[in-house]
């Protein structure tokens, strides 16, 4: 039995259809949803991510502001920006895009965004909203994870979900997201000891390591019919794959997710969405 593909390009394009709505119904009262970007330095990898989100962003029609700073900027001067930015009144969404170069402090710099404009939802307050149930912007990527259970009607409720990844921006907010779905979580790292065991006894399995000489989830790791949700993206063999091989995987798994065309689209879309949830925010409470 060949399980089902959770198609993350046409569950990412029902999302901006639904964002494109909001969008005109926004623009209606007057309120013209904008997103900042600050990218730091010239690596290449976030200078793509960043051009895609501004992509994404003209598809629906939210205005976009790209901010290209020098990788040798001080942290003081990227705060500036950052503080001017708060202050923007035509600015809804702040997005400063993660790996920053190593002179800047990624806890400094994500803090020092308003909670009302982190549409990364890293800033203390809305990790902490997170945590009690009460927040409106969320990290996007286990967003999105969590649109797709719901495209397909997976219910979480009593599932055994390992997470392969403790980050800020992934593990960590999807803990609490599955924790909200009474789903059982584990999450699992680098110094976790029986991984596989741990693997093969799930019913969902979100991995998000991104190397494949140290971590590589093999059909023989999940259970038959498990669900296997894979974040990563990296270039292995010449091809772009994720933590596990989709063609493999599928063959034992009821649901999972390809690499490219699966995660990484939900990202965007959700990004979108937390952009207009932030315009809206701003307005009432701005
Ligand atoms: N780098 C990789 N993923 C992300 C993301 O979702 N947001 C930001 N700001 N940086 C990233």
């Amino acid at each position: 039995m060949v399980g089902i593909k959770i198609d993350g390009k046409k569950i990412a394009q029902s999302v901006k259809d639904r964002v494109k709505k909001a969008v005109e119904t926004l623009k209606a009262q007057n309120i013209n949803p904008c997103l900042a970007t600050v990218l730091v330095g010239d690596n290449p990898a976030s200078a793509t991510y960043v051009k895609n989100k501004h992509k994404a962003c003209e598809e629906v029609g939210i205005i976009t502001k790209d901010h290209k700073l020098a990788s040798n900027i001080t942290q003081t001067e990227l705060n500036e920006i950052i503080d001017n930015l708060n202050k923007d009144n035509s600015v809804h969404g702040i997005l400063v895009q993660l790996p920053l170069p190593d002179q800047l402090n990624e806890f400094v710099t994500t803090s020092r965004i308003s909670p009302l404009k982190d549409v990364d939802g890293l800033t203390p307050y809305n990790v902490g909203l997170l945590a009690m149930k009460k927040a409106a912007l969320v990290a996007c990527t286990p967003s999105g994870i969590m649109e797709m259970f719901d495209y397909y009607d997976i219910n979480l409720q009593g599932k055994n979900v390992v997470l392969i990844n403790r980050s800020n921006l992934v593990g960590k907010p999807l803990y609490h997201l599955l924790l909200e779905r009474n789903a059982t979580v584990i999450t699992c790292h680098s110094k976790t000891k029986n991984l596989v065991e741990l693997c093969q006894m799930a019913d969902i399995i979100i991995t998000a390591v991104g190397n494949r000489s140290k971590f590589t989830l093999t059909p023989e790791m999940i259970k038959q019919g498990a669900i296997v949700i894979d974040v990563a993206i990296l270039r292995h063999e010449e091809k772009l794959v994720g933590d596990s091989d989709y063609d493999k995987i599928i063959k034992k798994a009821s649901f999972a997710t390809p690499v490219p065309g699966g995660v990484g689209p939900m990202t965007v879309a959700m990004l979108l969405k937390n952009t207009i949830t932030a315009a809206s925010l701003n307005s009432q409470l701005g």
